[in-house]
């Protein structure tokens, strides 16, 4: 009888996981960003950035690295967290996804007064460094996945670069918030709210699934099967933010909830309703699973893990 895969072991603890690489990410961000910019800019980036945010897409890139370490090492060899590059492309994409929170959340945009709990960039610091803290974010990321004097091979940086820059841009995260401005009170098929919920969420998900697999040097199976996994959990991810807009609170969410339907904006809940729509996402769940169990990577419980809190959450 073959043993059960890994990805699918009812023991593993995804908090303490989480809490240690945590505090890693906190840290390094707190060390890396808005020191020395002028004229309050360095306020404002720090303000986006810091305290706050569930911190989903760095430990999906470090969680990605640890499962494609664990077949060069073997499952249980201990987790190598000091790598400079995995570390730095986690800290990388938050800077992409704060950055893309600052401008969702403008008045030309979704409009927001509330991120993460506290008043949005703009609300606090107004709509101009707003703008240019979302601007410089962007520009930082790739700075950070560039360092002076790094033992990080050429090739692995440019890859990192190309893989954020593709996940951010028209093809990705930009292409997707510009299908979604252009969507207001349109009822789209299903076919096109799958495509602009790939691209304004799910790539960027995706994307950092991939980049923590650069970083452990993943062969050509196991990265494509971590692509699978990052589409469905990627695309499950937005799934679930359409259905958390309907279903929680504004407190337990840290932003405005209803805004969806208030805005006329199309969703899985507007199209599906809300029981096809929790449906879809446990059927992605599913996908994701099962990419991890034909990658050959001796550990992904923190892949499976992270997957099944996308779609379990409350917030
Ligand atoms: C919210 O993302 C924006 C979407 C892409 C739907 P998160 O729910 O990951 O936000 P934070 O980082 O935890 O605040
Ligand atoms: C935003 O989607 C996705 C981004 C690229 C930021 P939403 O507009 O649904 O995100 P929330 O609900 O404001 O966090
Ligand atoms: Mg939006
Ligand atoms: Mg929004
Ligand atoms: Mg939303």
């Amino acid at each position: 009888m073959s043993a059960v895969p890994m990805s699918q072991s009812p023991v593993f603890d995804l908090a303490p996981w989480s809490q240690n690489h945590l505090a890693r990410v906190e840290q390094a961000l707190s060390q890396w960003v808005g020191h020395g910019a002028p004229a309050g800019l360095g306020d404002a980036m720090r303000y986006a950035v810091l305290d706050g945010g569930k911190r989903l897409r760095p430990l999906l890139v470090l969680a990605a690295y640890e499962a494609v370490c664990s077949g060069t090492h073997g499952a249980q060899a201990a987790p190598v967290l000091d790598d400079d590059a995995a570390i730095r492309a986690a800290c990388a994409v938050e800077l992409i996804h704060a950055y893309s929170l600052v401008h969702d959340d403008m008045p030309c945009m979704d409009n927001d007064v509330l991120r993460r709990g506290k008043p949005t960039v703009h609300v606090q610091f107004g709509e101009a460094p707003a703008l240019l803290a979302g601007d410089a974010l962007q520009a930082f990321a790739f700075e950070l996945l560039t360092p002076d004097d790094s033992l990080i091979p050429p090739a692995v940086q440019a890859t990192l670069c190309r893989l954020l820059a593709r996940a951010a841009g028209s093809a990705g995260m930009a292409g997707g918030q510009a299908i979604d401005l252009a969507s207001v009170g349109l009822a789209l098929t299903e076919d096109q709210l799958r495509q602009m919920h790939r691209l304004k969420t799910g790539a960027l998900l995706q994307g950092s699934v991939l980049m923590g697999a650069v970083c452990g040097h993943a062969a050509a199976t196991a990265y494509q099967a971590l692509s699978d996994y990052g589409a469905a959990m990627g695309l499950a991810f937005q799934v679930v933010d359409d259905i958390l807009d309907v279903v929680a609170d504004s407190a337990t969410l840290g932003k405005t909830a209803g805004k969806d339907a208030a805005a006329d904006k199309p969703t899985y809940v507007s199209l599906l309703g809300l029981e096809r729509a929790q449906a879809y996402a446990q059927e992605l769940l599913v996908e994701a699973h099962s990419a991890l169990v034909g990658s050959g990577l001796p550990d992904t419980r923190a892949l499976a893990a992270l997957a099944d809190m996308v779609v379990r959450r409350s917030y």
